[in-house]
């Protein structure tokens, strides 16, 4: 039986692939400090990966393929070094790369880190570079994942879920402690006392986007371990203007609300930013460096196999989870925010 080693399994990402490959019938084991429990099915084992033995309870057994999430060359370097195995699949990210546009797994990549382990967000590039070629140079083969962004049930950043969650749950800017529900406007969409309710997007609806399913993206990494996939890849979803992307976080809210388009410039004097973090518009950063992040070119993944389902249906299933989260997102505009933004732009 095919015996896969998940070194991580108990967060987003990984979590799907070990219970993936367990729906797939193969044999896995999690390796993890346990923050959280993981798929039922698995063997889990616990380890710190931060000691110079934490694979010490996977050491000495022979793994058909070792799948790995890390961002510290140490963890990399200690997997290489304690793990037996014939094929590794390391998750890497589009950030390995020189900004571009279009890229191909052959275009230039930032300068490794030399650290052991990073610390700040400036080193996750070079980082996963250093992780990437510790496996590429371990005499094995190594399936590089280069991951663009991740979406879908499970996503507690916020980014994949804060469009439909916002569709469906558009402010009245004269009452921003009042969110609006579906019930509230009719099917004629006409609120009682006024227009369609407003949802602030930035007016870029060409910036391109680019998401990947969770579910898809651990598919094909379960399928990559098995195939002993070898080289790089670039993994993620197609490009996707971001005009249409918002229509399909509207369509699947089932939300009558109109995007309202803010300019760049004036979302900036509101103290609106892009990506990720406090009052920011994820899917969309308004860096021209950047710009090509939603660009990479995955005809080789999908050649070997990637099948990513359409957005709508990200949004759609990411809806439910976005809407039962207890913990804060960590992106998008709150109630007070896009009511101000409303109000002042
Ligand atoms: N999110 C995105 O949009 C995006 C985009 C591109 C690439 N990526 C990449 O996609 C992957 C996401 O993976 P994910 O969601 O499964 O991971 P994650 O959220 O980064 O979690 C890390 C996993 O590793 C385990 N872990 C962390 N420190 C450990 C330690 N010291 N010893 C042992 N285990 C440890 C964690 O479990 P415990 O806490 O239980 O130990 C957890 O299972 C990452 O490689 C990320 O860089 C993400």
């Amino acid at each position: 039986m095919t015996r896969i080693l998940v070194l991580g399994g108990t967060a987003f990402l990984g979590r799907e692939v070990a219970r993936q490959a367990v729906t797939a019938g193969y044999d896995v084991t999690c390796l993890a400090r346990g923050s959280a429990p993981p798929p039922e099915g698995v063997m889990f084992v616990a380890g710190d990966r931060d000691e110079d033995d934490g694979l010490h309870a996977v050491a000495g057994h022979r793994w058909d393929a070792v799948v790995d999430v890390t961002l510290h060359p140490v963890h990399v370097h200690r997997a290489v070094r304690d793990l037996e195995t014939d094929h590794w699949v390391f998750v890497s990210t589009a950030n390995v790369y020189e900004p571009g546009a279009g890229l191909d797994e052959s275009a230039p990549l930032l300068e490794p880190f030399t650290g052991e382990r990073m610390s700040a967000m400036e080193e996750y590039g070079p980082a996963k570079v250093a992780c990437e070629e510790a496996y590429r140079q371990s005499g094995r083969t190594a399936t590089i994942a280069r991951a663009g962004l991740i979406g879908g049930p499970g996503d507690v950043s916020g980014r994949s879920g804060y469009w439909p969650w916002r569709f469906a749950h558009p402010v009245h800017p004269g009452h921003p402690m009042h969110p609006m529900h579906h019930h509230e406007y009719g099917e004629a969409g006409q609120r009682a006392e006024g227009a369609l309710p407003e949802v602030v997007v930035p007016d870029d609806p060409d910036y391109p986007t680019a998401l990947i399913d969770v579910r898809d993206l651990a598919g094909w990494l379960v399928r990559a371990a098995t195939e002993k996939l070898d080289g790089a890849y670039n993994v993620t979803g197609p490009t996707v203007p971001l005009g249409q992307a918002l229509a399909a976080a509207a369509e699947a809210a089932g939300s009558r609300a109109r995007p309202r388009p803010i300019p760049p410039a004036r979302l900036a004097e509101l103290g609106v930013s892009g990506w990720m973090g406090p009052a920011s518009l994820p899917l969309w950063i308004d860096d021209p460096a950047l710009r090509g992040f939603g660009t990479l070119d995955t005809r080789r993944a999908v050649g070997s196999g990637l099948v990513t389902r359409p957005l709508v249906e990200t949004f759609r299933d990411v809806l439910p989870f976005e809407e039962a989260r207890q913990d804060p997102r960590r992106c998008g505009l709150d109630d007070a925010d896009e009511a101000r933004v409303l109000r002042e732009a």
